[in-house]
């Protein structure tokens, strides 16, 4: 994941932050229970942010600030989905946005709102599920901005699922970003292991992330557009790694607007 762990021009504690967020085993093996859901979504996602005193690094992804601020929009209400620590939203609100997050680990949530009253921002944040909060009559079309950064694990079952939801979300006019892992994180690779604490210790990463193209595609194909491609593209970001390696990290870049 992420690697975001974008911050990730982060080395120090919060490298790991940087490093690794990968997509797990249950979602990977396509394991789910009968509802059709990645079982222990929430309790895995809990323990991994109540296992750590921070799991991100508290400053907002640098892909999403860079598509961010050359888009230029006109601020309106905003919702990141997956929102992490909340560091995205506490950007966006600073920004002017009516800015919302949801993820799925009241821990992480709890965290984001103290995060946002220290930053003395003005954000909404809840646990709460993508699939839920996308199918409420009241979120439907309601957002002039959804984001979400390094979605690869614990949402919906399907990418395609995934694209339909976030696309659901968006009001007529609005945008949807979504900032991806393009590539495994160099130490990560293969069968390698990731060590973050509780919970946390073996999340293969299989590299097989798609791409903004191909989410696009997935997008267009859910029947909630049209949709005109903004920007479909990959980006190198440098990161430190776990054990202080300095390396380069790709970030897959969908922006589409809902016409
Ligand atoms: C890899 S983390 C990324 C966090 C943040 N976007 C960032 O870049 O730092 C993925 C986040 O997605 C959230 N998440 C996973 N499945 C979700 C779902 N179905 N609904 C809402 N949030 C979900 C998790 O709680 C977690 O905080």
């Amino acid at each position: 994941m992420t690697e975001h762990h974008s911050h990730t021009d982060r080395p120090g504690p919060h490298a790991r932050a940087a490093s690794v967020s990968a997509p797990d085993t249950a979602a990977d093996t396509g394991q789910v229970s009968e509802s059709g859901r990645v079982p222990g979504s929430v309790e895995e996602w809990e323990n991994r942010y109540s296992g750590a005193e921070a799991v991100w690094s508290g400053r907002p992804n640098v892909a999403l600030v860079d598509v961010v601020t050359d888009l230029d929009l006109t601020p309106g209400r905003s919702l990141d989905v997956g929102s992490g620590e909340g560091a995205d939203v506490i950007w966006l609100a600073g920004g002017g946005w009516q800015a919302a997050g949801i993820a799925l680990s009241p821990t992480a949530i709890a965290r984001s709102r103290a995060a946002a009253e220290s930053a003395g921002a003005d954000a909404d944040f809840a646990a709460a599920d993508l699939v839920d909060w996308a199918t409420a009559d009241d979120h439907r079309g309601a957002y002039d901005l959804v984001t979400g950064c390094f979605l690869h694990t614990r949402l919906p079952d399907t990418r395609a699922d995934l694209m339909r939801h976030l696309g659901e979300l968006v009001s007529p006019g609005g945008t949807l970003i979504l900032i991806s892992h393009a590539t495994v994180p160099p130490w990560a690779g293969g069968e390698a292991s990731e060590h973050e604490g509780a919970g946390h210790e073996h999340h293969g990463l299989d590299g097989d992330f798609g791409t903004p193209e191909e989410d696009f595609a997935l997008l267009t194909d859910s029947g909630g557009g049209p949709w005109e491609l903004v920007l479909a593209e990959t980006r190198n970001r440098p990161v430190t790694g776990p054990d202080g390696t300095e390396s380069e990290l790709e970030d897959g870049i969908l922006v589409a607007r809902k016409v």
